[in-house]
């Protein structure tokens, strides 16, 4: 073999590598921990973040452990207490060694053969989340890479199951202009996957929201009546669990009735907040996804491991079997023998990764409850936040929190100036100045600032900072 390739694998390299590489991270986990002094996120410009690895590249000599330190000092330190920005969870240690693991084994799954073990473990963790959803014992599922994807998958089921014709091989056609009703607060990835499926801007049919962004049910009827007289044919409603601006859940219990009313397919959409139905405590916010056809719950928000794993679960798991019919001779046959080992058959990766090991490694080494604890804290401090900005004369809420996402804004007595400006610019200085990693949204036509409390390891302290210090630099 030749000397760069030995180089390559050498499996001692591997090990004094990887025993360094650890180290640096215990550290990392340690200074993040630790917060107060360290930047949250680096200050630079995409274009001088560009410019310096454009010249990197160009350097002749290159350490290893260098580039690993330069590479965090460089990224957005999501386990840093003061990181309440994107839906982003800082994984479970545990489930980024796991991942280290998957990554070198590098079983692509897509048939049985090429992921054994966890092509397995993917029917056991699926089988674990379906119990604590409340979904009956023919559901089934597909562990797919992110909610976007997840969420075409269950609708790709949802217009098979519902389209009354096999829509997979014979295409849409002008005689059923397919739509889906959704509020006007779901992820951007609903509206995407409606026009992936040829549906267009007209297939999604919004419904109103009431004044904490939840779908408002009793404008359901009405929506229905208008999108058919206009000619739509409705085939399923999208339920959000929570959605992702405000984090406030919709009437899922109401929904349900409606689909089974009008004989729609329910869709629910938890990528970040299907979870909480693990909890005592908050599952009430997800009363009426066990009646769904179809949910979705991202393991990279509110379960602790690594961006992506997403569980798509069917509550009638015959309908996994029915998104996509692909004939793939060397791979599948010809498609109509569908073994549920075979996961390209039912997903849209063909080789993906072996999603569901760190799962399965989180719930044997620390029990259902890890989530659990995980859930309630970040919905807990979700509250509590909410309490104290309600507090302040000189902050508002948008809506008041179901969970852990809280959208308010600085809005002091004495500022004439227009307030939308004003937090805008607080939130850009949080990324200049980087103490802070918060971001913003607009709710009803105004701006606000909004948290997701993700890291186990914020507090009170941390948040009581934040109001200080946006009252330091705007008051
Ligand atoms: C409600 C909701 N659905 C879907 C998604 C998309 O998930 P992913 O980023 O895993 O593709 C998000 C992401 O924030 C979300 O909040």
């Amino acid at each position: 073999m030749n000397t760069l390739l030995s180089q390559a694998f050498d499996p001692e390299t591997f090990r004094k590598e990887g025993y360094q590489l650890v180290d640096l991270l215990t550290n990392y986990l340690q200074d993040c921990r630790a917060g107060a002094t360290m930047p949250v996120l680096p200050p630079s410009t995409p274009d001088e973040m560009l410019a310096f690895w454009e010249n990197d590249l160009k350097q002749g000599d290159f350490n290893l452990q260098q580039f690993y330190q330069t590479l965090i000092l460089q990224s957005n330190h999501i386990h840093h207490p003061n990181y309440m920005g994107h839906q982003v969870v800082p994984p479970a240690p545990l489930s980024a060694l796991t991942e280290l693991l998957e990554a070198l084994l590098n079983n692509g799954m897509a048939i049985y053969e090429m992921g054994p073990a966890s092509t397995a473990i993917e029917k056991v963790v699926l089988r674990w989340l379906s119990e604590h959803i409340g979904f009956p014992d023919e559901a089934e599922g597909i562990l797919t890479s992110g909610g976007s994807a997840g969420n075409l998958t269950g609708l790709l089921a949802a217009r098979q199951a519902m389209c009354g014709f096999n829509v997979w091989d014979e295409g849409n056609n002008g005689d059923h202009p397919f739509a889906l009703m959704v509020s006007e607060e779901a992820h951007y990835s609903v509206s995407r996957a409606a026009r992936i499926m040829g549906w267009g801007e007209k297939g999604v049919v919004k419904v109103p929201v009431n004044e904490n962004m939840q779908l408002d049910a009793s404008k359901l009827e009405e929506t229905l009546l208008n999108a058919t007289a206009n000619g739509l044919q409705v085939i399923a409603i999208v339920g959000n669990a929570c959605s992702t601006s405000t984090g406030t859940y919709d009437p899922l219990d109401k929904m349900a009735d409606f689909a089974q009313k009008h004989g729609l397919w329910f869709h629910v959409d938890g990528a970040h907040g299907g979870a909480a139905a693990m909890t005592a405590k908050y599952a009430h916010l997800t009363r009426g996804m066990d009646r769904a056809d179809s949910v979705v719950i991202d393991f990279h928000k509110m379960m602790l491991a690594p961006a992506l794993t997403t569980a798509v679960l069917f509550r009638n798991g015959k309908h996994s079997y029915a998104t996509f019919a692909q004939k793939a001779e060397y791979l599948l046959g010809d498609g109509k023998q569908k073994p549920w080992y075979d996961s390209a058959a039912r997903a849209l990766e063909c080789t993906k990764k072996m999603l569901g090991v760190k799962v399965y490694a989180m719930i044997k080494l620390y029990g259902d409850d890890l989530f659990r604890d995980y859930i309630i804290n970040a919905y807990d401090l979700g509250q509590s936040f909410a309490e104290l900005i309600d507090a302040q004369p000189d902050f508002e809420l948008a809506v008041k929190p179901d969970g852990n996402i809280v959208c308010f804004r600085y809005c002091p007595e004495n500022h004439n100036g227009d307030l939308n400006v004003l937090n805008a610019a607080i939130r850009n200085k949080s990324l200049k100045d980087a103490r802070f990693y918060i971001v913003q949204t607009m709710v009803n036509g105004k701006v606000y600032l909004r948290v997701s409390l993700m890291n186990p390891f914020t507090t009170m302290t941390e948040l009581n900072a934040l109001i200080t210090a946006i009252r330091e630099d705007f008051a």
